[in-house]
């Protein structure tokens, strides 16, 4: 038996364009696991049958405390089926995309079939190409503004799914929108449960996990400016992550909001399409992203947010984009391990 795939580590030139639809849609999963998720749970589980994979959330990785709802869950989902779309594309398939098929079955996210032959377009390739390129990156960034071009194709990316990305434009918004990062800062972390819930994502040094956030990561370090799961579970430090983030959002190059016009599982999924195409096209023009989700995860901020970029309406994820130093990837579990059938609980 193969031993399990690192979903970094796929090569491209291994598709197995001859072989049954099933053993194409495994190997496109390595591509669909590499898009991002809270905390990096990975809260996913696929199961292939012959001419389809199904989308599973996997409830079990929930983060009940800042995503009681499961709406960034399905936001994860719906990134890693536009990751399947993507390198449907680039190898050159057709494919069609059910969301929500089964109203009986709530864990059952979409279903994603491989089609006829295609042509693949150079768009497909680029995107394709950023999958593997993209990573989180919460580093310092350049401060160049991004071309104009760039922005403009941004939203339109974003529309093109279903959502919408506002620029927070003006000194005095984004005065507010970091005001709302660092309160999100301070309530989240006066909260025991917040603590709990970070703790048991975060990986300390040299740990094995395929999954959560590893400190040692650039820039993670930094982030958390913390040793590790201990510290953050006992300590509120709330006030520094404030202060930290308030100054990463004032002084960021770019800060986009994406939203959607309603709040339901169909709309956090075209939001995650959307977020993926987003950071997916920002990539091909070297340009990173790191998230400042806070603000959305606090109920009493999240309208004051939308108000600030002039949209009544509902808020998805808070973006900081420019120009920043190359990081090394978050760690990703194999596909394998994803299959419904083989499925084992997160412990
Ligand atoms: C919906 C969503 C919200 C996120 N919120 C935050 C956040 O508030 N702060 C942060 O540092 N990272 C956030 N992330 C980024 C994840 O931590 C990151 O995607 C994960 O660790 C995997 O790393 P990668 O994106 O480099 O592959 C978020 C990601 C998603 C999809």
């Amino acid at each position: 038996m193969k031993p399990p795939l690192d979903p970094w580590q796929v090569v491209a030139d291994e598709f197995p364009a001859d072989s049954y639809a099933s053993d194409q849609l495994e190997f496109l999963l390595a591509y669909a696991v590499l898009a991002p998720s809270n905390h990096n749970t990975q809260p996913w589980l696929f199961r292939i049958n012959a001419t389809d994979v199904e989308v599973h959330a996997d409830r079990r990785r929930a983060i009940r405390v800042i995503d009681p709802y499961d709406r960034e869950l399905t936001l994860s989902a719906g990134a890693a089926l536009f990751n399947l779309r993507v390198a449907a594309e680039y190898f050159g398939h057709h494919y069609e995309v059910e969301l929500l098929p089964d109203p009986d079955d709530k864990s059952l996210l979409a279903r994603f079939r491989l089609g006829l032959r295609a042509d693949t377009g150079a768009e497909d390739v680029l995107l394709f190409h950023a999958i593997a390129q993209r990573h989180t990156n919460r580093e310092p960034f350049a401060p160049d503004p991004l071309p104009e071009e760039l922005g403009a194709a941004l939203q339109e990316a974003a529309a093109s799914e279903g959502a919408w990305l506002e620029f927070v434009d003006g000194e005095e918004a984004r005065n507010g929108v970091a005001d709302l990062v660092a309160e999100a800062d301070r309530r989240q972390w006066a909260d025991r449960h917040f603590r709990q819930e970070l703790a048991h994502w975060v990986r300390p040094k040299h740990d094995a996990a395929r999954d959560g956030i590893p400190v040692q990561e650039a820039g993670v370090q930094d982030w958390l400016s913390f040793a590790g799961p201990l510290l953050i579970r006992t300590f509120d430090r709330g006030g520094g992550m404030a202060a930290k983030d308030r100054d990463i959002a004032l002084h960021a190059p770019v800060l986009a909001l994406l939203g959607t016009e309603q709040e339901n599982r169909a709309s956090w999924l075209a939001a995650g399409q959307a977020l993926q195409h987003v950071l997916l096209k920002a990539r091909t023009e070297n340009v990173s992203a790191s998230f400042l989700c806070q603000p959305v995860e606090v109920p009493e901020l999240r309208s004051q947010l939308a108000a600030l970029v002039g949209r009544e309406e509902y808020p998805q994820v808070l973006l900081r984009l420019g120009y920043g130093p190359e990081v090394p990837p978050a760690p990703r579990r194999s596909p394998r391990e994803m299959l419904i059938q083989h499925a084992t609980a997160h412990t």
